[in-house]
């Protein structure tokens, strides 16, 4: 009742007009160009394409998986330009020039990186859904140490930094593994990093 009384009190809107729907059109387009794992790509995409989607459903690169498309599970990270990112929080557009490497570009069944072997020594997977995700952030991760890059946990700020595995599961902390095996994964990065030393 009240609220009909207090429309019935709106004063009309000289001249107003109701709400027109949007005209859509047709998607905007763009072309992208970028390397993805070493091989020069351009692509024509609507401009609303995530990289995943790019990556997924344009190049077929489909070992990059997509789990929760919100940033919120690390499935689909891949590295760009020597980062680790979540590929669907980041457009295709925007990452015009950069150099993308995924899962295909690691290793090849019969040439495996070293992160992936030691993923399958340690049984570090067990689905495999969140392994490609878990494998690019392991190989960025290491890299980040190794470049001195502190993390939450790092006690020592001017010490040299050490591969601990405190270390190694803050910084996986952002790729999450239905299946639990957290402690094999941390068991084959750990592995790796003490191959190299
Ligand atoms: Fe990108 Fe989950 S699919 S973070
Ligand atoms: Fe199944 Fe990680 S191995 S989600």
């Amino acid at each position: 009742m009240v609220a009909a009384g207090a429309c019935a009190a709106l004063p009309a809107m000289p001249g107003a007009a109701r709400a027109q729907p949007v005209s859509r059109g047709e998607p905007v387009t763009a072309s992208v160009s970028m390397s993805v794992n070493g091989e020069n790509r351009t692509l024509q995409l609507d401009t609303r394409t995530t990289l995943l989607d790019a990556l997924r459903e344009h190049l077929h690169l489909t070992g990059t998986k997509k789990g929760c498309d919100h940033g919120q599970c690390g499935a689909c990270t891949v590295i760009v330009d020597g980062q680790r990112i979540n590929s669907c929080l980041t457009l295709a557009i925007m990452n015009q020039g950069v150099q993308v490497t995924t899962i295909e570009g690691l290793g090849t069944v019969d040439d495996l990186h070293p992160m992936q072997e030691a993923f399958v020594k340690h049984d570090g997977f067990q689905c495999g859904y969140c392994t490609p995700g878990q494998i690019c952030s392991s190989v960025a991760v290491l890299d980040e140490i190794k470049a001195g890059i502190p993390s939450h946990v790092t006690a020592d700020l001017t010490a040299p930094m050490a591969v601990s595995e405190a270390e190694i599961r803050e910084r996986l902390s952002g790729n999450i593994c239905r299946c639990g095996a957290y402690s094999n994964i941390v068991a084959a990065v750990s592995d790796v990093a003490g191959r190299q030393g």
